[in-house]
């Protein structure tokens, strides 16, 4: 059901982002309770923390939605070697751009998350790594460190502790595969981000300089923050079972009003978000297709139906409008809530030239090391670009989806998954508009899927 009224946005991570008067600087997120959750963190045990962590059940918000507490539990404790925190701030997700919002203008509620996450996981050297581009991100983080070290919230003794933790910056090198956690470990050794292959290299045990390393999203850390001041059972009682706290969704595309809504998750729908909050569709036109969660998660087509039944039996039949906002319900519909940036395309998009561009980037961006990924991902975007230009067979289509079918699943990295996905889902929900393309433009017409005359 869409809403007539938009729902109510919970605001937890983007409190502070866009209120009148809010500025970043380390005074005025003190005035706004700044630190007093680390302040409070640091006179408990690490390991009650951790537990904290683990009980809150909070997932990563990096994109594959892994368990924190979980993926801290990992962690090799008995090496002996030192722990590193490292925040992935490299967010080169075609669609996202949450974490950025938090780095211009909430910097410190990052720093008081990554000292806390290091604290708890008795890490003496946290690193940040922000994407190459983001230049006056990584110029606020630096002044915002000064700050925290000047006020004792980094550094030497923080907090009058005994715990001593620094902060670095890294830059990143401008590749989207320096997100991905074994290539970014790569990259801050100073080696061309290049994944590793897991096992044995899982960060958790054998991550920066070989040694036990945390790698988290610049979200996730602004929860934990969240979790230690709750407690993990109160903040478990937000959002779902299975999926605790809030999402914001990056809306960009057709809709009247794009931008970031933070929903606590499951609270409401596609079409609640959609319409309620973006202002629906632009004048005259319908939405057509929708990728949730980033570039690489799997499309959506407005007009087809999941159906299939709760984990507690409850059968469902969903359109694209009534899917739920969490993670679980958005799997059940065979995508992913990834790292909630959402694409919307109306009935003015060619899904063909749609494809293309994804495709066009990622085979770009594949590194190289994996020959399903390397090939694949050069094979689809070379089909893609003759399918536009007019230089397609129909058996084009079929093939398509039989090549990402050769990529996900083998190769090192999840990039093999994102290069495939998208055509995987678009190839069978828009068969007929790329047949028609293709057979038109045999004919020596140009497709148009809006139906007004093109120029
Ligand atoms: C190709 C690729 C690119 C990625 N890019 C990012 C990124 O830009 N930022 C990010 O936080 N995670 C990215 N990830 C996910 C990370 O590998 C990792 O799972 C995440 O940072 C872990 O943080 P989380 O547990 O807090 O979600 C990427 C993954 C892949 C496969
Ligand atoms: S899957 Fe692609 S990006 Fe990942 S390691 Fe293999 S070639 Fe590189």
């Amino acid at each position: 059901m869409i809403q007539k009224k938009p729902p109510e946005e919970f605001r937890l991570i983007y409190k502070n982002v866009d209120v009148d008067g809010y500025t970043i600087d380390i005074d005025c997120y003190r005035k706004h309770d700044g630190y007093k959750i680390l302040e409070k963190a640091i006179k408990e045990k690490p390991e009650d923390l951790r537990q904290e962590v683990l009980n809150s059940g909070v997932r990563g918000r990096g994109g594959a939605g892994f368990p924190t507490g979980m993926k801290w539990k990992f962690v090799d404790r008995k090496s002996g070697k030192p722990i590193y925190v490292v925040c992935n701030a490299d967010e080169s997700e075609p669609g996202t751009y949450k974490d950025r919002q938090i780095i211009y203008k909430d910097p410190h509620q990052l720093i008081e998350g990554i000292m806390i996450s290091a604290f708890a996981n008795n890490a003496a050297q946290a690193f940040i790594y922000i994407r190459g581009e983001f230049i006056n991100g990584a110029r606020i983080l630096e002044r915002a460190i000064d700050e925290a070290r000047k006020a004792g919230f980094v550094g030497k003794n923080i907090c009058g502790s005994e715990y001593s933790c620094e902060i670095a910056i890294c830059r990143g090198a401008g590749a989207y595969i320096c997100g991905e956690e074994t290539g970014l470990i790569e990259s801050l050794e100073g080696k061309r981000g290049y994944p590793r292959i897991k096992p044995p290299y899982f960060p958790a045990v054998l991550g920066l300089y070989q040694c036990p390393t945390i790698v988290n999203n610049v979200e996730t850390f602004c929860h934990v923050k969240h979790v230690i001041d709750r407690g993990g059972e109160e903040y478990a009682k937000i959002g779902i079972k299975g999926d605790s706290g809030t999402h914001i969704w990056g809306v960009s595309g057709h809709v009247q009003r794009p931008g970031y809504y933070e929903l606590e998750a499951g609270s409401c729908t596609f079409g609640d978000l959609l319409y309620g909050l973006c202002g629906g569709p632009l004048p005259g036109r319908k939405f057509k297709a929708l990728i949730p969660g980033g570039s690489s998660t799997k499309i959506l087509r407005f007009g087809e139906r999941f159906e299939g039944k709760l984990p507690d039996g409850t059968p469902f039949d969903w359109a694209v409008e009534d899917i739920p906002l969490d993670a679980n319900s958005i799997g059940l519909c065979g995508t992913f809530l990834g790292t909630g940036g959402s694409i919307v395309m109306d009935d003015s998009t060619d899904m063909l030239e749609a494809l293309a561009n994804l495709n066009a980037f990622y085979g770009h961006e594949s590194c190289g090391q994996c020959t399903p990924c390397r090939e694949g991902s050069l094979w689809l975007q070379k089909m893609t670009g003759r399918m536009c230009s007019g230089s397609a067979r129909e058996e084009d289509v079929p093939l398509l989806k039989d090549i990402a079918d050769q990529v996900a699943g083998r190769t090192i990295c999840a990039h093999g998954e994102a290069v495939a996905w998208p055509v995987q889902s678009a190839v069978p929900k828009f068969k007929d508009e790329y047949l028609e393309k293709i057979k038109n433009q045999a004919s020596g017409q140009r497709f148009n899927p809006a139906g007004y005359p093109l120029i």
